[in-house]
């Protein structure tokens, strides 16, 4: 079959993030769709393909998010039913914290089509250089903030702690763009179990724009669900002191 899928990232700069692999899908896209952060990065795309497809449309106001994402794969997928070469571009990494590039591969692989990822650079990336945070120093665990509530999960406070859409945690309504402080007080709850209420909550938001500034604000754990959190914002914790040593014979 000759429908072919391809979904991209575009970074989390604005033109400055998209590799020569994911350029050349955009300039072989027969169909390119985009679900991007800012208009402007959909401006700049549409310039590399004029006829770009907004996948923002499926969102509403007071529509679960869940509902907006198989509406988007539905469009996807119905291009490249139709046999063309689809592209579908988001931004940051394609496959980190994004539920419908993985759902669109998935169902175009089930209905026998090829399709792939193409990487970008994402948040966490940004973050690792903007924070000069290495993962691999202490350990570094991702979680979905609100993912933490649902869950029962035992963290360890030795590694450092990276939380994504803190500003919808506590939200389980999956309609609303960002969430109360009473239910971000539901976080700062579940983190005070492990964390000291002083342990510092870094707020990061990387730079979209080459002449930007990533945004680096650190508050107190107890002040998080009264701090300004946006869309954009993933909040970093620093391990909780040095990881015990593993003595003789002790497997782990
Ligand atoms: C649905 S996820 C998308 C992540 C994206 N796929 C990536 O590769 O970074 C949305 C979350 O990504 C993080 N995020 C998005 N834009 C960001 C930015 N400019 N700086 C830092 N984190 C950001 C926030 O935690 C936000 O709630």
């Amino acid at each position: 079959m000759s429908g072919h899928l391809a979904c991209i990232g575009v970074g989390m700069m604005l033109g400055a993030h998209l590799t020569p692999r994911a350029r050349g899908h955009l300039e072989a896209a027969e169909v390119l769709f985009a679900l991007v952060s800012d208009p402007l990065v959909e401006h700049w795309l549409a310039t590399l393909h004029p006829g770009l497809r907004s996948l923002q449309g499926h969102y509403a106001e007071g529509r679960p998010r869940p509902q907006s994402y198989r509406a988007m794969v539905d469009s996807i997928l119905a291009e490249v039913r139709a046999g063309r070469r689809v592209v579908a571009a988001f931004y940051g990494h394609p496959g980190v914290f994004a539920r419908v590039p993985h759902a669109a591969i998935a169902a175009a692989r089930e209905a026998g089509f090829e399709a792939v990822m193409e990487p970008g650079i994402s948040a966490a990336d940004c973050l690792y250089a903007d924070l000069g945070l290495d993962p691999g120093q202490h350990g570094c665990a991702h979680y979905e903030a609100t993912q933490l509530l649902i869950e029962a999960r035992r963290l360890d406070v030795h590694a450092w702690l990276v939380l994504w859409q803190v500003g919808l945690a506590g939200d389980r309504s999956h309609a609303v763009r960002e969430s109360t402080p009473a239910q971000r007080q539901e976080l700062v709850d579940r983190l005070l179990r492990d964390y000291p209420a002083q342990h510092p909550v870094t707020l990061y938001e990387a730079a979209t724009l080459p002449v930007g500034r990533p945004r680096i604000d650190t508050v107190p754990l107890a002040a998080l669900a009264t701090a300004p959190l946006s869309m954009a914002t993933t909040a970093v914790l620093p391990p909780r002191g040095r990881a015990p040593q593993a003595g003789v014979g002790n497997p782990c």
